[in-house]
């Protein structure tokens, strides 16, 4: 089951015009979480994210973080998924041809759960392969890192180019030459043991698994640089890892064919211990009905 606009509606029957301006324009935004036990981690933080990209867009979300909170978890339950990958995306809507915002009178909301289809267990054991690609991140002053937007291409030209290397995941390099983000990951890594991270500023999508990674750093008393970084700070690291909301905490064992110190790194371990620790909190502290 979909929820569509305002209702659950079969899958056969989720059909979004060809007038929409998400598939006419990549006009819209959109948010991936993921569902522990039936329990949707982080929901809060992804809904803040959801409408702070709306904004950015100048898109008006017709609903109240409550009722989108409540469509989410309708979706999960209709589809007695408690294991689950959820997307909620938002598009400007159906309107005629033309670039302007004010042809689309209601935007198009959609919410999709599917099962949480694990990451193979060797990615966690061995570390996956990165290419550090030639794409480059978008610039933030023509398209914003920080809107998740429906416009994925720079991220689809990246994945290309890492899929022609046989690499798992691109890192892109911002406009500067610094490191930035992978194409739905955000990059870490080990050095002097202090875990270092791009900065916002360098202009990426500040992950919501990112902050969390970086909280339990520093709880569990590990420096945290972030900052601006080039792609020998990454080939010459002790530990690399990614992060996302589907794939935690994942170490990286190879960056243009350099291998990197340890795959798994003990930080590494370390620090996905603490993010599962903190799903766990989550799920308990978590109110059911
Ligand atoms: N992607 N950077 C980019 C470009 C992303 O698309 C994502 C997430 C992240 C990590 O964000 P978070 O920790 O909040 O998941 C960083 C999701 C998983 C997606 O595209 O479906």
């Amino acid at each position: 089951m979909i929820y569509l606009n305002n209702r659950l509606v079969p899958e056969k029957k989720a059909l979004v015009s060809v007038f929409d301006h998400g598939f006419l324009y990549g006009d819209g935004i959109y948010e991936t979480m993921r569902a522990y036990k039936g329990v949707v981690f982080m929901l809060d933080e992804h809904l803040e994210r959801l409408f702070r990209s709306a904004s950015m867009i100048a898109l008006k979300i017709p609903m109240a973080p409550e009722a989108i909170r409540k469509a989410v978890y309708q979706t999960l339950k209709a589809n007695g998924h408690k294991e689950a990958v959820i997307r909620i995306s938002i598009s400007r809507g159906k309107g005629p041809i033309g670039l302007d915002p004010d042809l689309c009178p209601s935007p198009t909301f959609v919410v999709m759960s599917g099962e949480f289809r694990k990451h193979p267990g060797r990615h966690y054991r061995k570390g996956v392969k990165l290419a550090i690609v030639e794409t480059r991140r978008n610039y933030s002053g023509a398209l914003d890192p920080r809107i998740k937007s429906l416009n994925f291409l720079n991220n689809i030209l990246a994945k290309i180019e890492a899929k022609k290397r046989g690499a798992y995941e691109a890192v892109m390099l911002n406009y500067r030459g610094y490191v930035a983000e992978g194409t739905i990951s955000n990059i870490f890594f080990i050095k002097d043991r202090v875990l270092c991270t791009p900065a916002a500023g360098v202009g990426i999508l500040d992950g919501i698994t990112r902050r969390i990674i970086i909280d339990s750093a520093k709880e569990l008393g590990i420096g945290v640089r972030e900052g601006r970084f080039r792609k020998e700070d990454i080939y010459h690291a002790r530990e690399v890892f990614i992060s996302n909301t589907t794939m935690e905490v994942m170490p990286v064992a190879e960056a243009d064919h350099i291998k990197i110190g340890t795959a798994p790194g003990e930080m590494t371990l370390a620090l996905h211990q603490a993010y599962k620790k903190k799903v766990n909190e989550f799920i308990k502290s978590s109110p059911r009905d």
